[in-house]
């Protein structure tokens, strides 16, 4: 059963069964249940609760004993809204950096996962970004997350308004970006799964439990090129091991690497 989507008494049905039906989850009204017959009903997969203000997700899992664990996680935008903080005080942002995103270029995130990115890169372009991600429940997660960034004033507005123009779809970008027209986007950015992750953020966790793990290959990156109207900017770990893999020259580095190919 895929993984379910609901509301508590303070969230919008609506946006629930809107979520459901874009990114494929089972919508279940909650009707007074707790968390536990949630779970029951999902089957064992994950149950997405929307509130008016935060979205958390809820799983079950076995400690080492057999006893079930339920696990519950708030989705936040926590890193990306400090990334955010940084560059409205006229800070670098080193994927911004890297990318030299200018205002009114179109971006396609091909690896959403939290969204962190993708956000800066909104922010920066002013521009929709438009985002995949293989799993139907981080793209869910995130979605929830986008429209409910933490705080108020200056900060806030921005996280929301960056938000809103990320397109958010759920699709493996191998098989979309195959199917899209030569020079659709300005800049395709990538940002696989390293082998050993390096983001120790709690939320991260969501992502290491769902996300695929399937390396980027060369033919994805020819399809990124031909889509692109200016590049292709890939981010690695430290090490390097992904990008010396496909044979991409490392560009910039500071906490990560990137490397970046021009369209072709
Ligand atoms: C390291 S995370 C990306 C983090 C993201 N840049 C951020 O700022 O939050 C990688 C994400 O890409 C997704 N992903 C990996 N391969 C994919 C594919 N072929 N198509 C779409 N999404 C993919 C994974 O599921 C995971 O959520």
């Amino acid at each position: 059963m895929p993984a379910l989507i609901t509301t508590s008494p303070s969230g919008d049905e609506a946006e629930a069964r809107e979520i459901a039906a874009r990114f494929g989850l089972a919508y279940a009204a909650r009707a007074n249940r707790l968390i536990d017959e949630l779970l029951a009903l999902a089957g064992g997969s994950p149950v997405l609760v929307l509130s008016a203000r935060t979205a958390e997700l809820f799983s079950s899992t076995q400690d080492e004993h057999g006893a079930v664990q339920l696990v519950r996680r708030r989705a936040t935008l926590g890193m990306a809204l400090m990334r955010l903080a940084h560059v409205l005080e006229s800070e670098p942002d080193s994927l911004l950096r890297a990318s030299g995103l200018r205002p009114g270029e179109v971006v396609i995130d091909a690896t959403l996962g939290l969204g962190c990115d993708a956000l800066l890169a909104a922010h920066a372009t002013g521009s929709t970004v438009i985002a995949f991600e293989k799993s139907p429940l981080l793209a869910a997660f995130t979605q929830a997350a986008l429209r409910r960034p933490s705080g108020k004033g200056r900060l806030a507005k921005a996280a929301l308004d960056a938000g809103a123009r990320i397109d958010v779809r759920a699709g493996d970008h191998r098989e979309v970006l195959a199917s899209m027209p030569d020079k659709s986007a300005d800049v395709i950015l990538f940002d696989p799964m390293f082998r050993a992750p390096i983001d120790a953020a709690p939320v991260f966790d969501v992502v290491r439990d769902y996300a695929e793990m399937g390396q980027l290959s060369p033919e994805t990156l020819l399809q990124a090129r031909r889509v692109a109207r200016r590049g292709v900017l890939i981010k690695d770990s430290p090490r390097g091991t992904e990008l010396r893999r496909l044979g991409v020259t490392n560009l910039y580095a500071r906490r990560f690497l990137f490397g970046w190919l021009d369209a072709t």
